[in-house]
């Protein structure tokens, strides 16, 4: 019956265009819009049918849909075709991603392109250019302040450079992604500009109140994300009269998703972004799309309704095109970005693994893997046909949203846990060589984040200062060992530029004063060239963890265990030290690779027998695939060196595919 009403809709609306748009081959798009449209009308009215111009907007959108088919450009349509015949591509382990800030790694966009094979040398074919849209001059959140959703930063080129970088990336196999910031937009975007003259359709872009009543009742249950530089969620606006809702910066103000026109603007920039070139669209700060009194108006099922309609929409014009959550939430709220069901309610096809860095963190700290263990344990089974983006460090701080639940079970205190790593990443305990620093510190709840480049939070920096041969290389292999997890864990690895030639905190932040008040800008560098040069000088830090790499994202690429098919088995063992899991290719059961790191400062003992006892890896002669090498074995009990990783493989099988 509801299939119907939309069936009839879509029959007045393709009539329409029928009128309208003749000279185009829309033939691919009908398909879509069919096959996609009953569950388009179902979410547009979950969300919008209660109003009176319900039908209209309906109609807009789909035009809006039927518009950005058109402008797409032939070759992405044939890219859309390729991948709906292969829909398993991104699941694969050839994807190997780097994220980087361009006036850091190469200036502009014209400097990026010259740099692409810099990054091949290392193995990347995904980047993810941070934010390059207008925005202001001065504070801008790094760019996530987007005053025009459709137009290139002057300080980072133009569309056409876009154009020639999509294209230069395309011929090489790499996939360009590139942000769209969903949930809010600067105070300079036009629509802002808008609705500070008194344009109330345009204040209906924002949550905007003539006094404090509604702001009160919000703010009784709204956390506070930058406690320290942005207290609050709402600021006052001299020239509107009104408060606004900011839950970011104070410059940053929240779209209204429960105005359709939001809706509709924001899938046809999402479409225009995928017409410039973008294989992936990375959908900012996602959880906070729906906001409601009374609750922390994060994870609202609205949230993801409006996601799953975004997506629908893509389908219809851009399939080929794929979507990250930035969601960086609750381990059990995350994992609902992908989607309920992949069929009926799809959202993103991959989201940050926020939890599995934190709990690499952990790791790193208490030199064992108790936490890391239960929480990937904890972590509920995600959809077929989503992934993981893993990562280390990116260009935000790392939160330690593990769940309490999870901290208790391995007997810790969970307030008390939190400190001692928020003590002990900014070098505040007693023996400890990072020299990460304190972010989001609020002092009303007790909360801290951390922020700091991965070599100075792994004691790279520390050991290289006090020149202390063993501790440099414990911290060399940390980092290898960190990024080993990270590219074989399942899903796409996601390097921060830098970090490849063990890039170290950079406080020049300090002397500007749009950043000096945002800890993140520590490591968010400019790349010394002549640093990374030193790749090719043997024995430099450099060259041991670009090398390092390099090697390891090669061998990734030609393991099909690797590849994303919700294929990790993880393995108890009773070395606390020790992390252990086996990937097993679902149709290549013989060629499972046994990943297993210690991140103790001591050699650890995986012993074979309890695993073979158990049936769950019967051993013949081990090879470590990074090396090539058989490990060192005393009684069936393998040496894992301290602070490294193993990728074993068992080498008749391996012969055998
Ligand atoms: C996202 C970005 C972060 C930014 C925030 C507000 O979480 O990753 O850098 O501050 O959104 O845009
Ligand atoms: C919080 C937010 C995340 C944002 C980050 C920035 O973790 O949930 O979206 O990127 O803060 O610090």
């Amino acid at each position: 019956m509801y299939e119907q009403v939309s069936h009839a809709l879509l029959n007045d609306i393709l009539d329409e265009f029928s009128h309208r748009v003749v000279r185009e081959d829309l033939r691919h798009f009908y398909t879509r819009l069919g096959a996609n449209f009953y569950a388009i009308h179902s979410l547009f009215e979950h969300l919008y049918g209660h109003r009176e111009d319900f039908k209209e907007h309906m109609v807009a959108l789909t035009e809006r849909l039927a518009q950005a088919y058109i402008d797409r450009p032939h070759a992405l349509k044939q890219l859309d075709m390729e991948r709906e015949e292969d829909h398993n591509w991104f699941l694969s382990p050839e994807w190997v991603g780097m994220a980087l800030y361009l006036d850091g790694f190469a200036g502009n966009l014209e400097g990026l392109i010259d740099r692409l094979p810099y990054l091949q040398e290392l193995g990347v074919n995904m980047v993810h250019v941070m934010p390059i849209l207008r925005c202001p001059l001065g504070a801008s959140d790094g760019g996530y302040a987007v005053s025009d959703f459709r137009n290139i930063d002057p300080r980072a080129g133009t569309l056409e450079d876009i154009a020639a970088l999509s294209e230069s990336m395309r011929k090489r196999g790499m996939l360009l992604t590139l942000d769209v910031v969903v949930n809010h937009t600067s105070n300079e975007h036009e629509w802002a500009q808008k609705a500070r003259e008194g344009d109330k359709s345009h204040q209906d872009f924002y949550y905007v109140f003539p006094n404090r009543d509604v702001p009160d009742m919000f703010e009784e249950t709204l956390p506070e994300i930058f406690p320290e530089n942005a207290p609050g969620n709402f600021t006052w606006d001299e020239e509107m009269g009104k408060w606004v809702m900011t839950v970011f910066n104070e410059y940053q103000w929240d779209l209204n998703y429960s105005n359709p026109a939001v809706f509709i603007e924001m899938v046809d920039i999402i479409l225009f972004w995928a017409n410039q070139g973008a294989d992936i669209v990375r959908l900012d700060a996602v959880a906070f799309l729906w906001k409601k009194i009374g609750t922390t108006s994060q994870n609202e099922r609205e949230a993801h309704l409006i996601l799953q309609l975004m997506k629908d929409c893509c389908q219809v014009a851009a399939p080929g095109v794929l979507f990250i959550a930035e969601a960086i939430v609750a381990p059990s709220e995350i994992i609902k970005y992908f989607g309920e069901d992949a069929v009926i309610a799809k959202e993103c096809e991959v989201a940050y693994n926020a939890t599995f860095m934190a709990l690499l963190w952990d790791a790193v700290a208490t030199k064992n893997a108790k936490l890391l263990d239960q929480g990937i344990k904890s972590l509920p089974h995600k959809l077929d046909r989503a992934t993981w983006l893993n990562y280390i460090r990116c260009h935000d701080d790392i939160g330690l949203g593990f769940d309490d639940a999870d901290i208790r079970t391995c007997n810790y205190d969970p307030y008390a846990h939190r400190r001692f790593l928020v003590d002990w990443f900014t070098g505040a305990f007693e023996g400890s060589p990072a020299r990460g620093r304190p972010f989001g510190v609020n002092h009303k709840t007790g909360d801290a984040r951390i922020a700091g480049a991965l070599a100075s939070l792994a004691g790279l920096e520390t050991a290289l200062e006090i020149n202390d041969p063993e501790a440099i290389e414990h911290s060399v292999e940390l980092i290898l060992t960190l990024h080993g997890m990270m590219l074989s864990f399942g899903g796409i690895p996601l390097l921060w530029y830098g970090d490849e030639i063990g890039t170290f905190n950079d406080c020049s932040f300090l002397d500007d004063v749009n950043k000096a008040n945002d800890a993140r800008w520590i490591h968010r560098p400019r790349i010394n060239w002549d640093r990374a040069d030193r790749r090719f000088d043997h024995g430099t830090v450099e060259q041991r963890i670009f090398d390092g790499l390099k090697r390891m994202i090669a061998v990734r690429k030609n393991t099909p265990a690797f590849a994303d098919f919700n294929n990790r088995e993880l393995i108890d063992v009773s070395n606390p030290h020790l992390f252990v899991f086996l990937r097993t290719h679902p149709t290549m059961p013989t060629s499972s690779v046994l990943v297993v790191a210690n991140f103790d400062l001591t050699p650890q003992y995986l012993d074979l027998e309890e695993l073979s006892q158990r049936g769950l890896f019967r051993y013949g002669q081990l090879q470590d695939l990074v090396t090539g090498d058989s490990p060192a074995l005393f009684n069936n009990r393998v040496v894992v060196p301290p602070c490294h990783f193993y990728w074993l493989a068992n080498q008749r099988a391996r012969a055998t595919f």
